[in-house]
C-alpha cells in the first residue's frame, strides 16, 4: 500500500508538572546549549493544580510539523523547539502496532511529521512557570511516542533543558536538583531527583498570583543581562550557591523546616538583588510582593522561628511554603486579612486548588473574610492597612509527582481520526 493511502495516526498523551526553585537558576555559561552557571534545586508542584497536558501524534498523512498551544497554532520554527525535536527524533526506535497495522522504523522518525497540542491547566498570563511544564511535557510525550530509551539516567532532562533551562527539573516529582555539569557538550548538565513527593508530604505550597499589568523582562533576556553586567551574580554563582546547595540538601533530607525556610528566603532575595545589580536594573517584584515579604518576615520574627518561607521568580507572584496544614491555615488567614478580594471577585474563585484548608480555618465566604482580624504581631502597631485587589487569586497546592502517561484516549487533545485539535 502506498504511503499516501495510509491514514493511520499514532498518538500519545501525557501530563507534566511545573516546578518552583528554592535555589534559583539565573545565568547561563552557554546560551545555545542552555548550560547554567550554578546548580539549582526545586520542588515539583502537584500536577492536579499546575501542569501541562500534551498530545503528540504522528501520521504519514501529516505534511508538516505543527503545534497548537492552548488551542492556538504556534510556530515550531524557534531554535528551542527545533533542538528538542531533533534530539528526540534522533533517538527514536522501531515502533510496531500490529493491531492497527502500524510499522514505524527508527529511521522513519526523521521524515514523518508530527502534530502537537498542549494546554496548561492554569492561566499562562499569570506568569507561572508555564514553559517548564510545557517543554518537559513535550519531551516526555515524544519520548513515549518514539519509544526513546535513555542511554544514561537524565538524558531526557538534558533534552528538555534545550527547550527551557528550568524544564529539565519538571521531569521528576518531589525535590529535584539541576546539576550544572562541566562538559562543554552539556551531557552532564542534567536533573536528578533528590527526594520523592512522599518525602516531605506535610508541606503546603501557597501561590499568590499578584495583580500586575506590567510587561516583564523575560527570564532569558534578564539572566543574559545579569551575566554581562552583575558582579554580584559572579559572587553568587561562585561563592554562595555551591555552599547553599549543600545546606539545602541537608535541610531537605532532615525535613528541617527552619533551615529550609532561611535558605529559601535568602536565595530568593539574593536573586532579586542580582536583578537590581544588573544594568539596567530589573524589577520583578512590585509593592504587593514586598508587602507579602513584610507580612511573612514580621510573623516569623514575632514567633522567633521561621513559620513559612517565600520565594519569587521572574515576576511579582509569591510562592510560599508552610511546614503543615495548621501553619498554612494561619498563613492564609493573614494573607486574606491583608489582601481581601476586590468587589469583582467571588469567594470560590479567589482561593483555588486544595481549598480544604479554608474549611479548617472556618473561612467559607466573603463575609468570613471581612470578619478576619489583624494578626497578633500587628497589635502593637498603630496602622494595620489592608490592600484589597493586590492579589488576583491564590492556589493552594503541595509537592507533586513527575510526568505521567495517559492510557485513556479521553484525555487526548487531538482528534484520533484527523490528528487536528478537538
Ligand atoms: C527565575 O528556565 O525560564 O524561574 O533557560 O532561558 O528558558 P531559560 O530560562 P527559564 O528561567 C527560570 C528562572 C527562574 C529561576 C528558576 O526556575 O530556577
Amino acid at each position: 500500500m502506498g504511503e499516501e493511502l495510509q491514514r493511520w495516526i499514532l498518538m500519545v498523551t501525557a501530563r507534566a508538572p511545573t516546578n518552583i526553585a528554592v535555589i534559583k537558576y539565573w545565568g547561563k555559561r552557554d546560551e545555545k546549549l542552555i548550560l547554567p552557571i550554578n546548580d539549582s534545586i526545586s520542588f515539583t508542584l502537584d500536577p492536579d493544580h499546575l501542569s501541562a497536558t500534551t498530545t503528540v501524534a504522528v501520521s504519514p498523512s501529516f505534511t508538516s510539523d505543527r503545534m497548537w498551544l492552548n488551542g492556538k497554532e504556534v510556530s515550531l520554527g524557534g531554535e528551542r523547539y527545533q533542538n528538542c525535536l531533533r534530539e528526540i527524533r534522533s533517538r527514536g526506535n522501531d515502533v510496531v502496532d500490529e493491531k492497527n497495522g502500524i510499522v514505524i522504523r527508527k529511521e522513519d522518525w526523521q521524515r514523518l511529521h508530527l502534530h502537537i497540542a498542549s494546554y496548561n491547566n492554569f492561566p499562562t498570563a499569570a506568569g507561572l512557570a508555564s514553559s517548564a511544564a510545557g517543554f518537559a511535557c513535550l519531551v516526555y510525550s515524544l519520548a513515549k511516542l518514539m519509544d526513546v530509551k535513555e542511554k544514561y539516567q537524565g538524558e531526557l532532562t538534558a533534552i528538555a533543558r534545550r527547550g527551557s533551562g528550568s524544564a529539565c527539573r519538571s521531569l521528576y516529582g518531589g525535590v529535584v536538583k539541576w546539576q550544572m555539569g562541566k562538559e562543554t557538550d552539556g551531557s552532564d548538565s542534567i536533573a536528578v531527583q533528590l527526594a520523592t513527593e512522599k518525602h516531605w508530604e506535610e508541606l503546603v505550597i501557597l501561590v499568590a498570583v499578584v495583580s500586575s499589568r506590567q510587561k516583564e523582562t523575560s527570564s532569558t533576556t534578564g539572566m543574559s543581562q545579569s551575566v554581562e553586567t552583575s558582579e554580584l551574580l559572579r559572587h553568587r554563582s561562585q561563592e554562595v550557591v555551591p555552599k547553599r546547595v549543600l545546606q539545602m540538601e541537608e535541610a531537605i533530607a532532615n525535613r528541617d523546616f527552619g533551615s529550609f525556610a532561611k535558605i529559601t528566603c535568602a536565595d530568593s532575595n539574593q536573586f532579586h538583588a542580582v536583578c537590581l545589580d544588573t544594568s539596567p536594573p530589573i524589577f520583578y517584584m512590585n509593592d504587593t510582593s514586598h508587602r507579602i515579604i513584610n507580612c511573612v518576615e514580621r510573623w516569623n520574627r514575632s514567633e522567633g522561628t521561621p513559620q513559612v518561607a517565600y520565594t519569587f521568580d521572574a515576576g511579582p507572584n509569591a510562592v510560599m511554603y508552610a511546614p503543615n496544614r495548621k501553619v498554612a491555615g494561619l498563613l492564609l488567614q493573614r494573607l486574606l486579612f491583608y489582601f481581601p478580594p476586590d468587589s469583582s471577585k467571588t469567594f470560590s474563585s479567589y482561593v483555588i486548588g486544595d481549598t480544604s484548608i479554608l474549611e479548617e480555618i472556618g473561612v467559607n465566604s466573603m463575609k468570613d473574610v471581612e470578619s478576619l482580624t489583624a494578626p497578633p504581631e500587628l497589635k502593637s502597631e498603630s496602622s494595620s492597612s489592608t490592600f484589597p485587589g493586590g492579589i488576583d487569586y491564590f492556589i493552594c497546592t503541595r509537592p507533586g509527582k513527575g510526568p505521567i502517561l495517559f492510557r485513556n484516549e479521553d484525555q487526548a487533545l487531538l482528534n484520533p481520526k484527523t490528528g487536528f485539535p478537538l
